[in-house]
């Protein structure tokens, strides 16, 4: 029609760009065309969505409208076809079976699982700090996210398992993502190197979940966990769950759940041994208020500043960092047309790092946070580390738990500095992974 306004874009395909630094290649579509640009991915139109009014229309005002779709192709391989890629009456069906464990009583009283497995980290760092090793932080931090979200919500502890899921998790966030690599775009039926890793690591993911369930059906959980509750679920017709979807479920929680609380984690460790002065006065908090004990959940409302840390850490680095949607009917966004069929990509780490939103953006500043600052004034998704609308992240309670637990336990006994010579990058895939590994020297706090 010809009253249809195009959204402004660059012209051609950007693929190429997109795959070699997809980071800077959306931030800089920002700054040159605005908080709505249209680009063309390939055979694909894409309209790259950050501003604040926009996010909401999308995520909420107008959600309907905007389903998972074609590039949730490769999640299903990994994650299967659970709560986090299916839409309407598939997904409510499977997010009513979970969301009574992220209710916040219940969460409150699962949290020693947190703090338990914080002290085997700060103690395994403690040791290293005496015999003056180095540790990789991004290593032991996502072994203890898999031990918090196993015991909070499987009541399996998955840490011995963590040597096989570590690398099964690093090749599924790659995995799941439709990139224009040659290996993924060959027929399924062709065997290549790629194609027999990428089977043997769903086979990893699939076994240990099928353990998990196993010691349930055989009486080995006594408690009430997701599992018990998925194997109790019936389908419309009063049938239960075939086993398959019941592991869809539980690869869903587990690979949305600890990767990127790992993430939040690590990204907040390294921004505090960058900000010597951060870290002093967070330090200087949490002596206070812990004097040395373990914390508990009662005290992180004793603990302002570490809050504003962590949530200055989210906005840096939003490990869910981007995520994309199908148009199901034409609409208009920000006065732009957006066509039926096309493709909508939401990206918080683009909105959050906007110099229209905020005022010296790349700055760790943790004081963004505090209240005097007026969070309240901002645009509501002007942050939005955890999405918003129906579905806003079922965990984000348990992730904000988890991080400010395990940052006030290690910040309390232990302090890590990056080792010279290591710069830290994005790995901008289904999450935002610091790469390489961060490897940090430990010292113990002086008491
Ligand atoms: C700091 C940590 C976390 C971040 C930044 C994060 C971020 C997000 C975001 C942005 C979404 C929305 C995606 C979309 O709308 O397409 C989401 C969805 C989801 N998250 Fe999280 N998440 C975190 C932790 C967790 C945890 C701890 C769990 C579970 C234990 C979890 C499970 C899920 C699930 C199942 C969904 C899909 C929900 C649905 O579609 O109904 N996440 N997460």
């Amino acid at each position: 029609m010809a009253d249809q306004v195009i959204a402004p874009g660059p012209k051609g395909s950007q693929l190429g760009r997109f795959d070699r630094d997809a980071i800077g290649f959306v931030t800089a579509m920002e700054q040159e065309h605005g908080g709505i640009v249209r680009i063309s991915l390939g055979p694909f139109v894409v309209h790259l969505v950050s501003d604040p009014d926009a996010v909401k229309h999308i995520l909420q005002d107008n959600a309907k409208n905007y389903v998972r779709g074609k590039f949730y192709g490769n999640f299903d391989l990994f994650f299967g076809r659970g709560m986090l890629t299916t839409d309407g009456a598939e997904w409510r069906e499977r997010r009513q079976v979970s969301q009574p464990f992220f209710h916040k009583p219940r969460l409150v009283e699962k949290s020693p699982a947190i703090t338990e497995c914080a002290e085997d980290l700060v103690a395994g760092w403690e040791g290293a700090a005496d015999r003056g090793e180095v540790v990789d932080v991004t290593d032991d931090v996502m072994t203890l996210s898999m031990g918090v979200f196993g015991k909070m919500f499987l009541g399996v502890d998955l840490r011995p398992y963590s040597a096989e899921l570590q690398p099964a998790t690093l090749f599924a966030m790659q995995a799941v993502l439709r990139s224009g690599s040659v290996s993924q775009l060959l027929p399924r039926w062709v065997p290549t190197r790629y194609r027999r890793t990428s089977t043997r690591h769903r086979a990893t993911l699939d076994r240990v979940m099928d353990e998990v369930v196993e010691r349930h059906v055989r009486g080995e959980v006594e408690e009430h966990t997701v599992v018990s509750a998925l194997l109790a679920a019936r389908d419309e017709h009063g049938d239960p769950w075939p086993r398959e979807a019941v592991l869809a479920e539980l690869k869903t929680l587990f690979l949305a759940g600890h990767e990127t609380t790992g993430c939040s984690i690590v990204w907040t460790l390294h921004a505090l041994s960058r900000h010597p002065e951060v870290r002093r006065r967070l330090e200087a908090e949490v002596a206070e208020v812990l004097g040395g004990r373990t914390p508990t959940v009662d005290d992180l409302a004793d603990l302002p500043y570490l809050k504003q840390v962590v949530s200055e850490s989210l906005r840096l680095y939003p490990a869910v960092w981007s995520y994309p949607r199908d148009v199901v009917a034409d609409d208009t966004i920000g006065g732009y047309h957006v066509p039926a069929g096309s493709s909508v990509l939401l990206s918080s780490y683009v909105t959050q790092h906007s110099r229209s939103l905020w005022e010296n953006p790349e700055a760790f500043d943790p004081q963004r946070f505090c209240p005097a600052h007026q969070v309240a004034d901002r645009p509501k998704y002007a942050y939005y580390p955890f999405g918003g609308g129906a579905r806003k992240c079922i965990g984000f309670e348990a992730a904000l738990m988890e991080v400010q637990l395990v940052v006030a336990t290690v910040v309390g006994r232990v302090r890590v500095d990056s080792t010279p010579g290591r710069p830290i990058g994005m790995w901008p895939k289904a999450s935002l992974r610091p790469m390489p590994n961060v490897l940090m020297t430990a010292s113990r706090v002086p008491s």
